[in-house]
């Protein structure tokens, strides 16, 4: 789909890229030429993932730790220049959610969900300002939402109301920092199969049929949907795309829309 060399010689570092859509994201970027950097909690996870790549013929470091810890992330941002000499693609895709009706949401799941989404973006993106700055071809910044940041996300209030925030942070990002040569996009994916998202929102509530006849594909999308999405965006394909919230959700959001 892409040419092999769509990335070549930048560096990417990816939140959250021990499994899932990160992984996936991570993998396509290398796989474009893209030398790589994961993040998360798990030491085993990231393991596992660098393994992974680099039987693929990736070169990837593995930086353990929490979004939610501010040292952390500089100590990762530094951590990249330090190993690859630049950090030019940043995406935001660690997240914390579950399933919780409102009422019974305890002010501490509200917060995990928040620090993780929000201001885990936020951290990220205000730590590795200078390093994109100086990347020669132009940072890129690319966080994960969802349209139910906009419709509102009954049952994970926190996840929607942490998403809606890094859509008007992005937005307001893209516009502070296009005079640096820094896009700053979002992507939202619909339900994505093989994911820890719709396991536990869907498959795990006995949703899932419901949930599929809710796009208008009438079917999940697949991790690499939303990894070639951030291919596009990150490269110079998309090299006039700032401030955009790119849509990659079998339509889900406009037939939720039209059925209401
Ligand atoms: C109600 C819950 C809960 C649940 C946790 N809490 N799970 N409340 N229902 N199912 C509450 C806890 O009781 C606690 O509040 C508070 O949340 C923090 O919980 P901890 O387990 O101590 O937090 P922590 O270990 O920091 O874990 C963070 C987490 C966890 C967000 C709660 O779920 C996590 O680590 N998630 C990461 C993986 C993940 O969620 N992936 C899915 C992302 S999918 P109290 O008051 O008891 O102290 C996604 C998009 C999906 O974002 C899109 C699908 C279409």
């Amino acid at each position: 789909m892409f040419a092999g060399d769509t990335l070549k010689g930048r560096v990417a570092l990816i939140t959250g890229g021990g499994g899932g859509i990160g992984l996936e994201i991570a993998r396509k970027y290398g796989q474009m030429g893209a030398k790589i950097v994961i993040t998360g909690r798990s030491q085993e996870r990231l393991d596992g993932a660098v393994a992974q790549m680099r039987a693929e013929s990736t070169d990837v470091l593995a930086l353990q730790g929490d979004v939610r810890d501010y040292a952390t992330v500089e100590s990762w941002i530094a951590g990249t220049v330090g190993h690859f000499g630049a950090l030019d693609i940043l995406v935001n895709n660690a997240a914390g959610n579950f399933f919780c009706p409102t009422a019974q949401l305890s002010p501490n799941g509200w917060k995990s969900v928040i620090d993780i989404d929000l201001n885990g973006t936020f951290y990220c993106c205000r730590a590795a300002y200078p390093a994109l700055k100086q990347s020669a071809f132009g940072g890129s910044i690319i966080s994960i939402i969802t349209m139910l940041a906009i419709t509102g996300w009954p049952g994970a209030a926190h996840a929607g109301a942490a998403k809606a925030g890094v859509l008007s942070l992005s937005r307001a990002l893209a516009v502070e920092w296009g005079p640096d040569n820094i896009r700053v996009n979002t992507i939202s994916p619909g339900p994505i199969e093989d994911t820890v998202g719709v396991a536990r929102l869907y498959e795990e509530t006995g949703r899932s049929e419901l949930e599929k006849k809710k796009t208008i594909l009438g079917r999940f999308g697949k991790k690499a949907d939303i990894a070639n999405a951030a291919v596009y965006l990150a490269s110079d394909l998309g090299s006039y795309m700032t401030g955009e919230n790119m849509v990659v959700d079998g339509g889900r959001w406009l037939k939720y829309v039209a059925a209401s």
